[in-house]
């Protein structure tokens, strides 16, 4: 065969071994080596020159070079060779990997989550009430009439003549005693708002969780039982507690409960304002006049507690502006 047949041939075969090829990298790398490589089919049809005649050489020479040309053109106009490279280079494996933040839970939700298991352990179930609420479940039906004393030391957040705020969890034990036959035994945890002036120890919302127990013969030692479990399941076995009498008027006897914090540092003096104390809960023995707004045998007895978040949360971890728990400042919650 003439090499003018050869390369006529070899045309013919890259085009169509072109057309049936698939675009994909290792094909076209192949195509490449067999008619392009340095010991391609290409390559030998120059080293075929030196058997033809001297006129016909640069004719012939010149025919190969076209069809060098040629199947490198149509190489490029698919844009192949650009494709393989592409393929090699998408990934470097040297940079610096994307690094990904993993969200983690707000200590808030953590506190409310660990206290929320220790009264899930021993049978208290979760209730959650509403934000919203009327004047009756969240002061009448606790025995806080209008003109009560009691409404001031909780500003309220009016919506309009009837709705507001909750200024405390204390509406949802209402709530459920008006849907539940006794026995009572429920957590519920939750949002509340007052109108007070933002410090480093007070915003006008934090959180509480709710406590209520109802049943017959429930005694004051029983809800101290409790409260000492419940402060050495979560502060450790060591926490020293003491009870001091207080006033609310949905509970009589009513008390709140302090844990010995100490006064190490110049911080402990100021959390505690110097006693070492400091005040986690208001607690007492539910007021026959609460059970009467939910038409509750008179003769039943319970206790209530409500535990103050915040405090226990900065206790724990540290926090000293109560302002940070709440600015979503991303610099401060990765820290948890
Ligand atoms: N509701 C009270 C407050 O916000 C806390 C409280 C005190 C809740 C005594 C109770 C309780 O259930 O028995 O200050």
């Amino acid at each position: 065969m003439s090499l003018k047949n050869k390369i006529e041939k070899i045309q013919n075969l890259f085009n169509s071994e072109l057309a049936s090829a698939n675009i994909d990298s290792t094909v076209i790398k192949e195509l490449q080596i067999k008619y392009l490589g340095r010991k391609g089919l290409v390559s030998n049809l120059f080293s075929e020159l030196s058997s033809i005649s001297a006129d016909e050489k640069p004719i012939v020479g010149q025919k190969i070079n076209e069809l060098r040309t040629n199947i490198q053109k149509s190489f490029d106009e698919l844009n192949l060779s650009d494709n393989i490279d592409k393929q090699q280079t998408d990934v470097d494996y040297s940079l610096p990997g994307n690094h990904f933040f993993n969200g983690a839970i707000h200590p808030i939700t953590q506190v409310i989550n660990d206290i929320s298991n220790i009264f899930k352990n021993i049978g208290f179930s979760v209730y959650s009430g509403d934000e919203i609420e009327d004047e009756f479940y969240n002061f009448e039906a606790l025995n806080i009439p209008k003109n009560h004393p009691a409404r001031d030391m909780q500003d309220t957040y009016y919506l309009n003549f009837e709705k507001l705020l909750r200024t405390h969890t204390s509406a949802s034990q209402i709530h459920f005693m008006e849907q539940n036959k006794p026995p009572v035994k429920i957590i519920s945890p939750g949002r509340v708002y007052r109108n007070e002036d933002i410090s480093v120890r007070s915003y006008c919302l934090f959180h509480q969780i709710e406590g209520l127990f109802v049943d017959n013969n429930i005694s004051f030692a029983d809800l101290k039982g409790v409260m000492e479990f419940f402060s050495k399941q979560y502060f450790g076995e060591d926490v020293k507690v003491r009870f001091r009498p207080s006033y609310f008027p949905f509970t009589e006897p009513s008390a709140e409960m302090d844990i010995y914090w100490g006064l190490e540092t110049e911080s402990d003096y100021r959390i505690t304002k110097g006693t070492g104390w400091l005040e986690i809960l208001g607690c007492g023995m539910v007021d026959p006049e609460v059970f009467k707004s939910v038409n509750y045998e008179s003769s039943l007895t319970g206790y209530a507690f409500g535990i103050g978040i915040e405090r226990i949360a900065m206790l724990k971890y540290g926090i000293t502006d109560i302002r940070l728990l709440y600015e979503g400042d991303i610099r401060f919650l990765r820290q948890f």
